[in-house]
């Protein structure tokens, strides 16, 4: 049997800080009212040079770096995401380019704060499959980009960021040991931006009336979501051959910490085995889980055999839950200036090599030019 190890791990968050009481200059909230219905005290908003790629490859860099993996030996790139830098293309080819992974594939996945579920269940199954060795898994979005910031039931929850894992095939049986992926789509209109897209497409009215931001029923996302973490990581436990108390860490979606409490309450997880860092991103969509996974690992929380429940829910409504179990020792490495040294030598050689790329393009473009001018 072939198997996905996750073998490298890596997120990237803005520098900038956003906390309740900056919210509290921008619409009628308060710190306690934030704290107590969402527990969440700040989030990172990107800034003016930031967006979706440029978090999604630090990310991805960083997975690499841990992976100690060449870029030129990823063979596929999938990014999830809901906000995408452009409509077309995708962000999972700007960060193929970025990361100068110059053999990889590259597609994105939309299935909104459930997406990295969606993406590591597509990469591990092209894995076993045998399709391909190392593929790069990141969840990333800039929600703050499509947050009404004079609507105070949305502004305060949403954040920005990226997370990334590096799979790789393993004959080991680690890694996806069972996922469950579900959709209710009669549930779009709880959590959605109306404009912006092929039915609604962006016009001065639209943005008058500010429709292209995130609209959503706070109330009827919560109920939905506390079901929906508890159904689908009932199912991926059952379905992986194990019970709930077998699995160590719950790592779900960090939405909001009365999700995740209920949730938690309903599945009989214990405290210390929930994992929760929503207090200090918000909710981050899909590089929420990843984010939480890295920063899990950090505290020493994961170690080889650790069985992780990994759990998302959202728009769509969709959910998506994964058990996986962790196959690869993640001490910490001493710091190597050599492998810094190589990581910079290869984040320059993308760089060069996107720049020849564009260069040829251009001097073919001129010799086309000039050869229908000659005819
Ligand atoms: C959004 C959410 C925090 C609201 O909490 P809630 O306890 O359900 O609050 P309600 O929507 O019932 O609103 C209660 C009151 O607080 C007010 N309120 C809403 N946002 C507020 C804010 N930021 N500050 C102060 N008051 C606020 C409402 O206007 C309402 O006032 P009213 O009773 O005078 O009408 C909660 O519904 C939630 O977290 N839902 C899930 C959202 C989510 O996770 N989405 C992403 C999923 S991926």
């Amino acid at each position: 049997m072939t198997y996905a190890q996750i073998v490298g791990w890596g997120y990237a968050v803005p520098s900038r800080i956003m906390t309740n009481s900056d919210i509290e200059q921008l619409v009628d909230t308060s710190d306690e009212w934030i704290r107590t219905r969402t527990g969440i005290s700040e989030r990172r908003i990107a800034g003016p040079k930031e967006s979706t790629s440029t978090l999604a490859t630090r990310a991805a860099q960083n997975a690499l770096q841990v992976a100690d993996l060449s870029p030129s030996k990823v063979d596929l790139v999938i990014v999830a995401t809901s906000t995408p830098d452009f409509p077309m293309p995708s962000v999972a080819s700007i960060v193929q380019d970025n990361i100068g992974a110059a053999r990889a594939g590259a597609f994105d996945v939309n299935a909104a704060c459930s997406g990295f579920i969606y993406a590591l269940s597509v990469a591990s199954g092209m894995i076993a499959g045998g399709l391909h060795e190392n593929v790069l898994v990141i969840g990333a979005d800039t929600l703050s980009r499509l947050v009404d910031w004079t609507d105070r039931s949305t502004c305060i929850l949403f954040g920005d960021g990226a997370g990334a894992v590096l799979l790789r095939r393993s004959e080991s049986p680690t890694g996806l040991r069972s996922c469950v992926l579900g959709s209710d789509g009669s549930g779009v209109g709880s959590l959605y931006v109306p404009a912006g897209g092929s039915r609604t497409p962006i016009t001065a009215e639209q943005v008058q009336a500010r429709q292209h931001f995130i609209k959503m029923k706070g109330g009827e996302v919560f109920r939905f979501a506390v079901h929906a973490i508890a159904q689908a990581t009932q199912q991926a436990v059952q379905s992986a051959g194990m019970t709930m108390d077998d699995v160590d860490l719950f790592i779900p979606h960090q939405a909001n910490i009365r999700i995740i409490q209920s949730a938690a309450k309903a599945l009989k997880i214990p405290p210390e085995k929930v994992f929760s860092n929503v207090n200090r991103y918000g909710n981050t969509s899909t590089a929420s889980i990843p984010i939480a996974l890295c920063e899990a690992i950090e505290a020493g929380k994961v170690s080889v055999g650790s069985n992780l429940a990994l759990v998302g829910f959202g728009a769509g409504l969709a959910w998506g839950a994964a058990i996986v179990q962790w196959g690869v020792d993640a001490t910490p490495m001493p710091f190597a200036w050599w492998k810094s040294m190589v990581r910079n030598i290869q984040s320059r050689e993308a760089v060069v090599r996107s720049f020849a790329l564009r260069t040829q393009r251009r001097i073919d473009a001129l010799r086309r030019v000039n050869g229908i001018h000659g005819v």
